[in-house]
């Protein structure tokens, strides 16, 4: 069943933050790689929600610039995890007609990691029906400096003058440049903060917080999210409609 958003204009960017994995699998006395796991597999679920509903771009928060300090053998996992995903979905999201996309600092980044993600870019690049964005190495502010960098390197080479950075041009300059701002971001297992998740592109952004745990949330929860949201009033910094 498509559900019809009437959404204007006519992308919608869902953002997502995929928080409590972790409680998830202490609550069933499980290691939290296994949280970690199920919350893999509500990725293929809302993906295909996704599709379904209409919704053009989604952005899932998979790993941030911090979630290094975890253990190792928990960092070591979820990497695990992330190769799997990409071996295994690889066919299914190119004839959905889902383009991927990663976004964060690949520099730390293992290179088997990296080369799949790359064959994944390419392989899914004419793609147009969904835009999945996955935040891998990702934290806001990071991106901001190195933005910012890129932009004072075309400066210092005279490609540029002071004059010219405007919002248009830092955003072009940052890892999300050829996205939309998310309409709206969810976050669940209750948590309320956005944990440096797009800072510079949720600035007019509305948010949910959700109570359930990420390996919970599934496609009841995710309608009726988007429901409440094709009902609020965006207004921009202007006046409220009379
Ligand atoms: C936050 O829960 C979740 C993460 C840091 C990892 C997100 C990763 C996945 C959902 C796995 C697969 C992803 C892809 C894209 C294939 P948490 O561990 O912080 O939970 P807690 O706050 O309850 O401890």
């Amino acid at each position: 069943m498509k559900l019809d958003l009437e959404i204007k204009p006519e992308t919608i960017h869902v953002a997502i933050v995929m928080d409590g994995n972790g409680r998830w699998a202490n609550e069933r006395a499980l290691a939290r790689l296994k949280g970690h796991a199920k919350g893999a597999d509500r990725v293929r679920h809302i993906v295909r929600a996704s599709l379904n509903m209409n919704v053009t771009h989604l952005t899932l928060f998979a790993f941030s610039t911090e979630n290094w300090k975890r253990s190792e053998s928990e960092v070591i996992g979820l990497m695990s995890l992330f190769r799997k995903f990409m071996k295994s979905e690889s066919k299914k999201l190119l004839i959905n007609g889902v383009k991927v996309r990663f976004i964060g600092d690949r520099n730390r980044l293992d290179k088997s990691l990296i080369e799949l993600m790359n064959n994944l870019e390419d392989l899914t690049n004419n793609n147009d029906t969904l835009h999945l964005t996955i935040a891998l190495n990702y934290g806001g502010r990071d991106e901001i400096i190195r933005a910012t960098k890129k932009i004072s390197e075309k400066i210092k080479s005279d490609e540029l003058e002071l004059d010219d950075i405007t919002i248009e041009l830092f955003s072009n300059n940052l890892d999300t440049f050829d996205l939309p701002d998310p309409d709206l971001v969810i976050r669940t297992s209750g948590e309320k903060r956005t944990s440096n998740f797009l800072p510079w592109q949720c600035a007019y952004s509305e948010y949910v917080f959700e109570e359930s745990n990420w390996p919970d949330f599934n496609k009841e929860i995710y309608e009726e999210i988007l429901k409440e949201f094709k009902t609020r009033e965006r207004r921009y910094g202007a006046v409220l409609r009379q």
